[in-house]
């Protein structure tokens, strides 16, 4: 009995590897390898053994690589190979924390089944290119921390499966698009700190339950409430350092509102008592326009003083400032 368990396990452990790398799959790693100059972050990647258990960075399914994953060569340098779309069973691309140059190549569209990339990190540059939108099954974009310029693209909306879009700290340029009040699949989450938008947010977007929104460090102009609202499952907003200017009594908070940050921006208004009903965990109303005695209880007492500080004239606990 015990050998026979024994044997069995051995069959179940040793199925994996009954599928060996694909041919095709390995000798375009290889390519890519030689596309960075063979270099010694790829030394593992040696022809002689086989690419699914043995190479840095790869990951298969019956064969077929489905993760590629280079992140944190911090030294190495070029563009990202073409040779990408030719890993055609691709689900993870991770190219982060690099010095990768130019813009993402069209031979990305190739991969129909991706559905996770990873780009952050690098010297990226360029618009960010409308092919990417042909890729309909991608979930997570990530894009931050690069040097593309140009606008936020409006078919964003068009990609079925997006749940996550983070662009943060790039030079992308224009307002947020008309089209985000619509989205053919679910809405995703916006990411889009430290670039240099600018505009008034379209009314339409009062339609969309954003689970989070980070728009902090640009030039984004006037309401900023079709944000919030009473039936929103929202649980981040982050307006930070931006021209936003609006009532904030006229705001109903949704329940699950837990990170607020609206510090730096030319907010007027008193705070609605509806904030204390909140289990928020982050909260900074810092350097807006603000008045009126500060609600008492919930979480509010909670958060330091310069968390309400430098606004026209609110006051009560935590400020020191007496009503
Ligand atoms: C690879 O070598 C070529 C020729 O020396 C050079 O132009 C290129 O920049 C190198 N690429 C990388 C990623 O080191
Ligand atoms: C991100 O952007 C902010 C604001 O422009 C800047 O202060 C910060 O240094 C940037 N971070 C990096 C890593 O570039
Ligand atoms: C709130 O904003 C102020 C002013 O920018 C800043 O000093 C403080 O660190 C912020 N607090 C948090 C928790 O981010």
């Amino acid at each position: 009995m015990k050998l026979l368990l024994c044997l069995s396990i051995f069959f179940i452990s040793s199925l994996p590897s009954s599928y060996s790398c694909n041919s095709k799959d390995k000798n375009t790693l290889l390519q890519i390898k030689k596309h960075f100059n063979n270099t010694e972050f790829l030394s593992s990647w040696d022809p002689q053994t086989d690419c699914c258990t043995s190479w840095t960075g790869i990951e298969c399914t019956n064969g077929r690589v489905t993760l590629f994953s280079m992140a944190n060569y911090r030294t190495l340098y070029g563009q990202i190979p073409d040779q990408i779309g030719d890993l055609l069973e691709l689900r993870t691309l991770e190219m982060s924390h690099m010095k990768l140059t130019g813009n993402i190549p069209r031979t990305i569209t190739k991969l129909k089944h991706l559905v996770f990339i990873f780009l952050r990190w690098n010297k990226l540059s360029g618009p960010i290119p409308d092919y990417i939108s042909e890729l309909k099954s991608v979930t997570f974009l990530d894009i931050s921390f690069n040097k593309f310029t140009g606008p936020i693209p409006g078919w964003l909306t068009q990609m079925p499966k997006l749940q996550t879009f983070q662009a943060d700290n790039n030079s992308l340029t224009g307002p947020v698009p008309n089209s985000f009040g619509s989205f053919v699949g679910s809405v995703p989450n916006l990411f889009l700190k430290n670039n240099k938008l600018s505009g008034k947010i379209p009314e339409s977007l009062s339609k969309m339950d954003f689970q989070a929104v980070v728009l902090k460090g640009n030039g984004f102009t006037g309401d900023g409430s079709m944000f919030f609202g009473g039936n929103k499952r929202t649980v981040q907003v982050d307006l930070s350092r931006n021209l936003f200017e609006f009532d904030l009594s006229k705001i109903k908070f949704g329940k699950s509102l837990a990170m607020l940050d609206l510090s730096h921006n030319r907010i007027f208004g008193t705070l609605p008592r509806e904030l204390t009903q909140l289990r928020l965990e982050r909260f900074n109303i810092s350097y807006n326009r603000l008045c009126g005695k500060i609600p008492r209880g919930g979480q509010l007492q909670t958060f330091k003083s310069y968390e309400f500080a430098e606004n026209r004239c609110l006051c009560g606990s935590p400020l020191k400032k007496a009503c």
